[in-house]
């Protein structure tokens, strides 16, 4: 039980004393140490509904709340409740922590099925800038989930069967360089991209030959097939190294091809069910009036002042399905075949009205009660401030941002690192680059846009990666300075100066931080935490010798120490991101 959860557990048992009826009576940390560990405006709210003086209700509970072993409460202004916990109950939670090999973080009482549906590429083209944070900021849900006792099924729904391979296949047929596919594939996938794209683009017929490729490939041309394929097979070894250096992995990699074969019986089902209709020759779902506000209906656009139809296509005029029919099926087979009670899709907000749309006709089929979530994300942009583009104009490649990353600490661990060898460097600069890169991505509110500076993300004094990985290592160092064994199972801590009281305050909040992080899937609350626990640790450090120490004071150091190394690699790592030994 986390200390917010024993509190509420006394409080609501005050109230009942007091009322005579079960109420919720929610606690929080304090946003101002000042007033104590611990607050509640319960109080307020409960006498509110019942209108009666707050704090005279404030005071009655109070009175009746038994806070023994764990501090004291007090009330502040017109009925809140401020709890202050008591130094001795700290150190025996530091204790307690110490044994839990789950470090204080309860399992969730609700444990559901739910798929996360990250990264998702669109392949034979390789993987760019944006790609990062549906990458990071999925993979670090899909492992706090799962840490916090959730059945995860992480899912790579990779865009293996769109227009893009229309364009490689004519492509590949009118002028692929056999060496040039071996020596670097998706590279010459790109350049047979970029070729057929842009004449696409001044030239109708070539347009209109790149689609028939298209159909081919989707009515089983064996040709096609096997360009496509080989396609497929390339560059899923290319994706594969990318997520190998990022530490990401899949349980599945069910792309939209795998579900070609639903698509035509899903349309016909579709419309025997009367859910969509024909429309100038295409099948599309309309508004069928839920929700009555037009503002909230993802099946209608304003235009010239008047709501119009924006209907869901799922099978356009010239036979040949689409993105929307494929998400269709998806989020069909996820609930059939894997009994999924949730769906996080985490994909950049330009899709949002896409996803709106599927939401609404899941909750027309088989799929209504399904939790679906569009977990989305905003820009990532240069130093101009402008979204992060190569000189050529293009969206930076993700192996190369990767690369930059890592060539900035390598120079940053020439400067500043005791590590010996030139491979221990090497090593280092690859994970302290992708650290720091990993680190920022999460650090920002997802919705916001932010700035991609490599300076500031590899800071070893800022809100970084290299800031804690730094104290673990500082920490750590203690252990090998030590000159004996010492049993910190046994230890009873003891916390006396401030700062050893603040240091225990924070490890105590590890287990009510990880699960807000799911409220609104914000995992910036985590790298926030870690920070605030970092520096906690460097002012403990500053402030409390530990090797110097008595004794009893030295051993009682080191259990914090340890349970700080703990947690910050911990938490770190449901972020994928390791910590060296030594920097
Ligand atoms: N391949 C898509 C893209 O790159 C993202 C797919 C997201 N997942 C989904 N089920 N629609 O835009």
């Amino acid at each position: 039980m986390t200390l917010i959860q024993d509190l509420e557990s006394r409080l609501a048992a005050a109230f009942h004393s007091v009322l005579g009826e079960s109420v919720t009576a929610p606690v929080v940390a304090a946003t101002d140490l000042r007033f104590g560990d611990y607050q509640s405006n319960a109080a307020m709210a409960l006498a509110k509904q019942r209108k009666t003086n707050p704090r005279a209700l404030a005071e009655q509970v109070i009175a009746a709340l038994d806070l023994s072993g764990l501090g004291t409460a007090d009330i502040a202004g017109p009925g809140f409740i401020n709890f202050r916990i008591s130094p001795e109950t700290f150190a025996a939670r530091a204790k307690a922590q110490l044994a839990d090999p789950r470090l204080g973080v309860p399992l969730t009482g609700q444990p559901k099925t739910i798929v996360v549906d990250f990264s998702a590429p669109n392949v034979a083209k390789p993987m760019h800038i944006g790609h990062i944070r549906s990458t990071i900021i999925g993979a670090a849900l899909a492992s706090i989930a799962r840490f916090l006792g959730h059945r995860v099924i992480t899912d790579n729904h990779i865009g293996d069967w769109g227009t893009q391979f229309g364009m490689v296949t004519w492509a590949w047929k009118q002028c692929l360089d056999e060496e040039a596919l071996l020596a670097n594939p998706l590279q010459e996938l790109l350049r047979l991209y970029r070729h057929a794209s842009d004449l696409s683009k001044a030239d109708d017929a070539v347009r209109e030959a790149c689609r028939q490729e298209l159909v081919k490939l989707q009515q089983g041309d064996e040709e096609n097939f096997e360009i496509w394929q080989r396609c497929i097979e390339l560059s899923r070894a290319g994706l594969d190294k990318i997520y190998d250096r990022l530490d990401v992995s899949f349980d599945h990699w069910l792309g939209e091809s795998s579900y070609d074969a639903a698509l035509a019986p899903l349309v016909d089902r579709l419309l025997a069910e009367g859910l969509a209709r024909e429309s100038d020759g295409a099948v599309c779902i309309f508004s069928n009036g839920d929700p009555a506000d037009p503002a909230k209906d993802p099946f209608l656009t304003r235009k010239d002042g008047e709501w119009t139809d924006f209907p869901m296509i799922v099978r356009k005029s010239d036979g040949a399905f689409n993105y929307s029919t494929t998400d269709i099926a998806t989020v069909e087979f996820r609930r059939k075949e894997w009994n999924a009670d949730a769906a996080w899709y985490v994909v950049d907000h330009r899709q949002s009205q896409h996803f709106q749309q599927l939401f609404a006709v899941a909750g027309r089929l088989d799929c209504a009660g399904m939790d679906l979530r569009h977990i989305s994300f905003g820009t990532i942009l240069g130093t101009d401030g402008k979204p992060l583009k190569t000189r050529a104009g293009d969206l930076p490649q993700l192996d190369d941002v990767l690369d930059e990353a890592v060539a900035a600490a390598t120079t940053a661990v020439a400067e500043r690192s005791r590590v010996e060898t030139d491979q221990e460097r090497a090593d280092l600069a690859e994970l302290i680059g992708i650290s720091a890169v990993k680190f920022t991505e999460l650090a920002h509110h997802r919705l916001s846009d932010y700035v991609f500076d490599l300076e500031k993300m590899l800071a070893l004094h800022g809100d970084t990666a290299p800031y804690i990985q730094n104290s673990v290592v500082r920490c750590r160092s203690i252990f090998r300075k030590l000159d004996e064994e010492v049993d910190l199972a046994s230890v009873n801590p003891l916390l006396a100066e401030d700062a050893e009281i603040h240091l225990a305050r924070y490890l105590a909040r590890y287990g009510e931080v990880l699960p807000t992080i799911l409220d609104d899937h914000r995992p910036n609350l985590l790298t926030a935490y870690l920070l605030e626990l970092a520096r906690a640790y460097h002012s403990f450090f500053e402030a409390c010798p530990v090797l110097k120490a008595e004794i009893p004071v030295r051993n009682s150091r080191l259990v914090l120490c340890e349970l700080t190394i703990r947690v910050l690699v911990h938490g770190l790592g449901l972020l994928g991101i390791r910590c060296p030994e030594r920097m």
